[in-house]
């Protein structure tokens, strides 16, 4: 029997003995920089001519890693190789599957500040985020370990007499994964042993900006005992490889994690059939967001302003589940604005050596431009309360941002910024904030401050986001304990470590026979 799954601690930084740990994961880290990182295709490292180059974001000049880069050509061979692989793969039984993903938990645990310091090297994480998010990857491997063996017989279905019928799942075949580069271990961990565990083969081209943590991924993962072509690494262009396999005739299951528009074109690709498909595509789509706290009159006003700072800036904003919006109780919003600032103001930016700094950079030039020119926009729609201003001479920094007295359909208030910029908006009573709340084309997450307990209910039921929170703040769901997805355009609400996720990626067969 395995023991219970309980979500990885959180490391605890005010204890001198972990901070002294992480610095010296860090100093591993950064002597070990620099690094190559071939793909994996079917067991066999191929380094190529063309590379991509990891660069630290809080240090322009510091190159994280290179990792060779796929063409056409090469993801070819991998869907080969994937093909040839899922058939021995698959018939692996659900505790062999669920042994390789424990494995690598184990192996990940004992190097798991080394991990986070290469998340606070490639893109930019304070401590606490890139711990965080290490051990979120560590969830994901030990809970879809276990559900995989809960799911192992399938369910329970009625049979007459001489008669006797199954109900069980097997997997699709060839699954490609495509991941983003905020959460870049674990949302990359998760999406990918997902697939892995239920026996299909897997692709996958992780993103551009986050590299060298796969490919440290996918060495555990051969270390754990996953057989060659189970698992391929093909860094490459989205739209040069992504699109590739998105199209390719051969792919099961496209399990896509990013930004709204290329989410949107891979859901539509995904439903052309192309010559010599037999079967329809299984697409998992989880998208962006533009998640609001909302602080109802009689709520806790210093707790709504500390969850608000939290929501807003932790990993400088480039969270999907990211509270950009605050819609406040109009008999409140001054004190709770004036409380928000005077937090902002005492958050510390700069580069993540130590764990200290609570924002470090945004991930890259083309991130800051976009951040930057919402900054203009917010000057002409709302008032200035915090922040605005960025440096990108070393690396890509900006401080926290806020704007007052935006309209509800302003351009703040409904564009993922994906950066340290919160937009305030007041509202006349608690129906108008939830309307407020849910006057955006995302539903990903929301938060609620209050003590009402018919708001409450209300809430429940009105506030239209796959993951809400009421009294604290609206990121940091928790594998196995807050299943994550969101409704509308944030996406096919798949519901991340979460008991119906393993099922995406498998089918039903139904088999009966008579006595
Ligand atoms: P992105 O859409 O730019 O890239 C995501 C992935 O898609 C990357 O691996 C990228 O290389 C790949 N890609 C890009 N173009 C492609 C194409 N044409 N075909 C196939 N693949 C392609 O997103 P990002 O900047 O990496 O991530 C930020 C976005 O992700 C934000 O919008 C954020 O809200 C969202 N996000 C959502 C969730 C969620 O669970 N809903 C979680 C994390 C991030
Ligand atoms: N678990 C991540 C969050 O909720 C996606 O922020």
């Amino acid at each position: 029997m395995v023991t219970p799954y309980k979500h990885e601690p959180f490391t605890d930084f005010s204890v001198e003995k972990n901070r002294k740990d992480f610095r010296e994961a860090l100093q591993k880290v950064e002597a070990e920089l620099g690094q190559h990182f071939d793909l994996l295709v079917g067991g066999e490292r191929i380094r190529t001519e063309e590379k991509i180059i990891s660069i630290n974001p809080a240090n322009k000049d510091e190159v994280v890693g290179t990792v060779s880069k796929a063409d056409q050509e090469i993801a070819e061979k991998a869907i080969n190789k994937a093909e040839k692989a899922f058939h021995t793969w698959k018939k692996y039984s659900a505790e062999q599957r669920a042994n390789v993903l424990m494995r690598a938990a184990a192996i990940v645990r004992r190097r798991k500040h080394e991990f986070s310091a290469y998340l606070v090297k490639e893109v930019g994480k304070p401590w606490k985020e890139a711990d965080a998010d290490t051990a979120e990857g560590i969830d994901f491997l030990e809970y879809y370990a276990r559900q995989m063996i809960e799911l192992k017989d399938g369910k329970p279905v009625n049979s007459r007499p001489n008669e006797h019928n199954r109900y069980f799942y097997q997997p699709m075949g060839i699954a490609l994964v495509i991941p983003p580069w905020n959460l870049a271990f674990a949302i990359m961990c998760g999406t990918t042993v997902a697939p892995l565990v239920t026996g299909n083969a897997v692709l996958l081209k992780p993103a551009s900006n986050s590299p060298v943590i796969a490919a440290k991924l996918v060495e555990v993962l051969e270390e754990a005992g996953v057989p060659e072509g189970a698992l391929n690494f093909i860094p490459g262009s989205g739209s040069e490889v992504g699109n590739y396999l998105v199209d390719h005739p051969k792919t099961n299951v496209i399990s896509f994690t990013g930004s709204r528009d290329v989410g949107t074109s891979i859901y539509e690709r995904a439903a052309q059939v192309k010559a010599g498909q037999n079967h329809l595509k299984q697409v998992i789509v989880e998208m962006g967001g533009k998640d609001t706290v909302v602080v109802d009159e009689d709520g806790d006003l210093d707790l709504a302003a500390q969850e608000i700072i939290t929501s807003a800036y932790g990993f400088s904003g480039q969270k999907c589940s990211s509270g950009s919006r605050a819609v406040i109780h109009k008999d409140v919003y001054d004190e709770v604005l004036e409380k928000t600032k005077q937090l902002a103001r005492e958050l510390t930016v700069g580069e993540p050596n130590s764990a200290d700094v609570f924002m470090g950079p945004v991930v890259e030039q083309a991130a800051y431009d976009k951040i930057m020119g919402y900054m203009d926009i917010g000057k002409e729609e709302g008032r200035l309360i915090t922040g605005g201003e960025g440096d990108d001479s070393q690396g890509y920094y900006i401080q926290p941002t806020s704007f007052a007295d935006l309209d509800p359909h302003s351009r703040l208030m409904q564009e993922e910024i994906f950066g340290p910029v919160v937009a305030f908006c007041k509202a006349d009573d608690f129906d108008h904030a939830i309307e407020i709340a849910n006057n955006t084309e995302y539903g990903l997450t929301g938060a609620v401050i209050t003590n009402n307990r018919a708001h409450i209910e209300q809430a429940t039921h009105d506030f239209h986001v796959g993951n809400l929170y009421f009294n604290r703040n609206c990121t940091g769901a928790i594998v196995g304990y807050q299943p994550f997805g969101g409704f509308k355009m944030s996406g096919t609400d798949s519901k991340a470590g979460g008991p119906d996720y393993l099922k995406l990626h498998m089918q039903a067969k139904s088999v009966s026979e008579m006595y």
